[in-house]
């Protein structure tokens, strides 16, 4: 759901089930727990508070969506939202031109083919539903096994994460070479 305004707790509670997730229309406050992950009505009103006064947060409209159980993995940040087994890809016309690892805060992790096959198809249902020459699309794996879409972003306004910028690059370069 997308507030233009915050909403009351009633007003999340009548269309959600606790626990859930919240963050401005464009992004978190750098991962901040507090301000997204809300299990109880004090919660709310703590990532509230933060939400109205934060410099990254106020200005933006509110989302909030379903918590996930995401695939946990080792490390993370004191304070942060749980690390988890994510990924960010980047797709030029429709084509996958890299991916890699989305959380740095933590253990290193890689996919396995198999999980990298299943994650993309999902990302390329989105690549295509979205339809823009250069997409970032951020997946993550619940704990039941099964891939989702965190989030979609214009690949000129997404860091690199653990994806190559050169085989990227490259990659398009060649993609633009040969269809020229
Ligand atoms: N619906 C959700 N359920 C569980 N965890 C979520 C959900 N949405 C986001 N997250 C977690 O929060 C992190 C930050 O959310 P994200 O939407 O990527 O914000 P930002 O734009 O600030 O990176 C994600 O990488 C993911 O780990
Ligand atoms: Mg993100």
């Amino acid at each position: 759901m997308w507030y233009q305004q915050p909403p009351t707790f009633a007003e999340v509670e009548a269309n959600f089930t606790l626990p859930v997730f919240v963050k401005g229309s464009r992004q978190t406050s750098k991962h901040q727990a507090a301000a997204s992950i809300i299990r109880s009505s004090e919660d709310f009103a703590t990532a509230l508070k933060i939400f109205k006064s934060d410099p990254i947060l106020h200005w933006q409209d509110f989302v909030c969506r379903e918590l996930l159980p995401l695939r946990p993995i080792a490390g993370g940040a004191k304070g942060k939202i749980p690390a988890s087994y994510e990924f960010r890809t980047f797709w030029w016309r429709g084509e996958l031109v890299g991916a890699g690892r989305y959380w740095f805060e933590a253990e290193s992790y890689d996919w396995t083919n198999l999980e990298r096959q299943e994650g993309l198809a999902v990302a390329k249902r989105a690549v295509d539903a979205v339809d823009c020459a250069f997409v970032v699309i951020d997946l993550a794996q619940t704990t039941e096994g099964r891939w989702v879409i965190i989030e979609c972003n214009s690949g000129m306004e997404s860091g690199y994460a653990g994806a190559s910028p050169f085989a990227i690059w490259e990659a398009i370069a060649r993609a633009e070479t040969l269809d020229g």
